[in-house]
């Protein structure tokens, strides 16, 4: 297949993420200023297996930059998990004539990107769109940061409350494998704990804090859990703010624990200025390494500079929680 791209497609696969639309414009934009025809696909690759694409222009992406959620829409589409789909999809691509695909999402639709180019050589771009935060080659994924600011902006009326008792609260934030919503939320809150997939923090440890707080008179206590902690690995149906507040309440009788769950609220609303920002840095320079022939990648910002990770590295390594935090949150919240 020729590297030269002259029609490509875009699509918003797996959870949505504020800041998606900012990149949809971006790429729409910046591969017409280029000179290219640019097809929105819709529902992730739903759309492609459905042939439900249409050309956008310029004034198909006005007034969403301010805009949560997708407009192209988005699925976990289960056919694309197998050859037979993608044949399928590549068959679709063929007849539109698209000839490269920028892709918005998490490691799961850069799989099935990768996927895409290794079985039929159809260039790919990865943007990543996800509130996790948990993709290896880039500092930022569009959402996670206005995600973060939901959440925070939460937990700070929910503090008031637990300032005004004496009263344990565990808030869940979202986060199935990851913790990274839960440590900047929690941190940003001055929360006494947080508990994430990637630390293996006991109950025992968690009372044994409680305890010691207790003897130094420390009464407000907020405890923040990502959605995919498990209080014991070996048993994974364990997880979440509720299994935390049950096992506590068996071993500390007469504690009032309340648990909020926050839940979707984090994946909606209008993206801050940041997850605006690099949407559009990215969405622009996605379409760049098209044009470029720095195809398979996945766009990335580290240190403020642009970074493209092939996208099989990208789906296989894990970004790595800073060691440091961890005793950040036991000093600060001391
Ligand atoms: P995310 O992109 O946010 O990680 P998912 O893991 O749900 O979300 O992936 C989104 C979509 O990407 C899936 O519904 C599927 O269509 C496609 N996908 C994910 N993993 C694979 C895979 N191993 N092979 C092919 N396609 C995949
Ligand atoms: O990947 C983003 C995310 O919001 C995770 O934090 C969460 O575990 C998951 O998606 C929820 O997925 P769904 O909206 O399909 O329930």
């Amino acid at each position: 297949m020729s590297t030269k791209v002259n029609k490509i497609g875009v699509l918003t696969s797996g959870g949505d993420s504020p800041g998606m639309n900012a990149a949809i414009r971006a790429v729409v934009r910046t591969g017409i200023y280029y000179g290219l025809e640019v097809f929105g696909i819709m529902r992730g690759y739903s759309g492609i297996i459905e042939d439900d694409m249409f050309q956008m222009s310029s004034r198909s992406v006005a007034n969403i930059i301010q805009r949560g959620g997708t407009i192209l829409k988005t699925a976990r589409c289960k056919e694309f998990y197998n050859e037979e789909g993608r044949k399928k999809a590549f068959a679709n691509l063929q007849k539109q004539g698209i000839d490269g695909l920028v892709v918005i999402g998490g490691d799961g639709s850069f799989t099935g990107a990768y996927k895409l180019n290794k079985e039929f050589g159809i260039p790919c771009i990865g943007i990543p769109g996800t509130i996790d935060k948990d993709l290896y080659g880039t500092d930022f994924t569009l959402g996670f940061d206005t995600a973060a600011n939901t959440a925070v902006a939460a937990i700070d009326k929910i503090r008031d409350t637990a300032d005004s008792h004496d009263r344990l609260f565990i808030v869940e934030v979202m986060g199935r494998h990851a913790g990274y919503i839960a440590m900047h939320s929690g941190i940003a809150t001055g929360a006494e704990h947080i508990l994430m997939p990637e630390v293996n923090t006991t109950i025992d440890e968690i009372i044994a804090a409680l305890s010691e707080q207790e003897k130094r008179r420390k009464l407000v206590n907020l405890v923040i859990v990502a959605e995919g902690y498990m209080p014991d690995p070996s048993n994974p149906k364990i997880k979440g703010a509720n299994e935390v507040a049950r096992l506590l309440e068996e071993r500390l009788k007469g504690l009032e624990i309340r648990v909020t769950i926050l839940g979707h609220i984090q994946r909606g609303g209008p993206p801050s200025c940041i997850d605006r920002l690099i949407a559009s840095r990215m969405g622009y320079h996605a379409v760049e390494s098209l044009l470029e022939g720095r195809h398979n990648v996945m766009v990335g910002i580290l240190n403020n500079n642009m970074h493209y990770t092939p996208l099989e590295i990208a789906i296989r390594e894990k970004q790595k929680m800073g060691e440091d935090w961890l005793e950040i949150v036991k000093i600060l919240a001391s």
